[in-house]
């Protein structure tokens, strides 16, 4: 099938690549010029792993194209994808202005019959709003619309694209229907259903998922706070909960809040269309407070423990993605953290495998970016573990202590076992668990 993918982000970019894996010609659009530029010289412009091998077999076969012409990509399409961004607009509702601006020059483009497919997160009610949109200037014959949210993980988006647990696609029209399982076919060949139903139901699924995962996560942080209150141990409650298969073992890890360029406000917009339809949901009033509340859990420790003055200390922070394996750090919580230290006077030396780029273009020089992970420990006082990639949880101690001040650690994301790394370091704080204290490396 010839397919058009508008806007080339996480989302599009890798969408319209693993279409172009199963043999479809595939032409992404974005307005950003200087991206599109990258791309056809065959550049990646985001990290995620595993894209680059697709990318550059489907380019070098011919399938994937990008441009920042639409209406060449629309002439072609028989399928339109629209991957648009959907930040919070005023007051926190999801902005359309992005979708809904792209439908009207589609209604202005389109010559012969066409699928328009919502990939962005959006409200219920949007796939209604795109159809007005595009019957502004279009024959209603020649177009239908419909909602197919995607549930890939950054960092995993390849795989999560190429066996989805699911498909959602909301649609009343029969021969949008035949278009979308003929495409999604080869995706779904172990046996994972292709969900069919209507638009708005698609549109709430979207909505209902990653505000149960956010809440999840949330739920998690009360019990790890309330764990270090009595003494117990968040990891042996995460194991003895999740193994009842009703529950399930995974996301139950707590750790700083979650963050990222979905959950906070994919929770938000839904509270928002609770609002305007009258109906207090108030769970996820208290998820967000939760949330924002656990971003600063890691700073009143170390607060506490330099007894609530940090002017002039130096903290290390390792890890500065949302999580690990991306290099998105839209509405990471080490930002949050750090922005509350630099307010306390101080200094950071921060390190993350692939955000630095990203960081570097909002902090400037307000912190120091350094090489290594351990270039960031040079004469710091106290270390801050914020994004959990692998490469953090197997430090050389040696070198830690011959570069750190102190061996003092904050660990947000419970990266060490705690009797190995009681042995290693001074003082260790992590989430829900025992702090940790080594009299006999004090003197170091
Ligand atoms: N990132 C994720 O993990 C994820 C997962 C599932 C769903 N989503 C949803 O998918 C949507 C896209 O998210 P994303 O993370 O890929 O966004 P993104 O910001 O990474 O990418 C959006 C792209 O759209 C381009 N763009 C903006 N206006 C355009 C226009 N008029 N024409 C062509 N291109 C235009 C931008 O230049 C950018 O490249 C959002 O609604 C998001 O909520 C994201």
């Amino acid at each position: 099938m010839h397919i058009a993918v508008v806007g080339t982000g996480y989302v599009g970019l890798v969408t319209g690549t693993c279409f172009a894996e199963t043999g479809n010609q595939v032409t992404c659009v974005d307005i950003d010029a200087n991206k599109v530029a990258r791309m056809q010289a065959g550049e990646i412009p985001i990290f995620e792993p595993g894209l680059d091998l697709l990318f550059e077999r489907n380019t070098r076969q011919n399938r994937l194209h990008f441009t920042t012409d639409l209406q060449s990509a629309v002439d072609k399409a028989e399928i339109i994808f629209l991957a648009l961004p959907t930040p919070p607009g005023e007051g926190g509702a999801a902005d359309l202005r992005y979708i809904l601006g792209v439908a009207d020059d589609l209604s202005r483009m389109i010559k012969r019959y066409t699928v328009i497919v919502d990939k962005s997160t959006v409200p219920v009610g949007t796939s209604e709003k795109v159809h007005a949109a595009l019957a502004r200037h279009l024959s209603e014959d020649l177009f239908d619309v419909v909602s197919n949210p995607e549930f890939l993980r950054e960092g995993l988006a390849v795989d999560d694209f190429m066996k989805p647990d699911r498909v959602v696609i909301g649609t009343s029209s029969d021969r949008a229907k035949k278009a979308m399982q003929h495409l999604y076919q080869p995706f779904v060949r172990q046996g994972n259903p292709i969900i069919f139903m209507d638009e708005r139901s698609a549109e709430m699924t979207k909505y209902a998922a990653n505000s149960y995962l956010a809440a999840r996560i949330t739920f998690m942080n009360e019990i790890a706070n309330l764990c270090e209150r009595v003494g117990a141990n968040v990891d042996m409650v995460r194991i003895g909960m999740g193994t009842d298969t009703r529950i399930g073992k995974r996301f139950l890890f707590p750790g700083v809040g979650y963050g990222g360029s979905c959950f906070p406000k994919d929770v938000q917009a839904l509270a928002i269309t609770a609002e305007e339809f009258d109906y207090d949901f108030a769970m996820l009033k208290t998820v967000m407070g939760v949330n924002e509340r656990q971003k600063g859990v890691l700073v009143d420790k170390i607060r506490t423990y330099y007894q609530g003055d940090l002017s002039g200390k130096t903290i290390a922070v390792w890890g500065l993605a949302f999580k690990p394996n991306t290099d998105d750090i839209r509405e990471a919580p080490a930002l949050a953290i750090i922005d509350r230290l630099l307010e306390e006077g101080v200094r950071i030396q921060a390190y993350d495998p692939e955000a630095m780029e990203n960081v570097r273009q909002s902090y400037g020089d307000r912190i120091t970016l350094t090489e290594t992970a351990y270039d960031a420990l040079d004469g710091a006082d106290a270390l801050a573990i914020i994004t959990e990639w692998s490469a953090f949880r197997s430090p050389d101690f040696d070198e830690l202590r011959s570069r750190m001040k102190e061996t003092v650690i904050f660990d947000g994301r419970n990266v060490f076992d705690l009797d190995e790394i009681g042995q290693e370091v001074q003082y260790y704080d992590s989430i829900g668990r025992h702090v940790m204290k080594n009299s006999s490396r004090s003197d170091q």
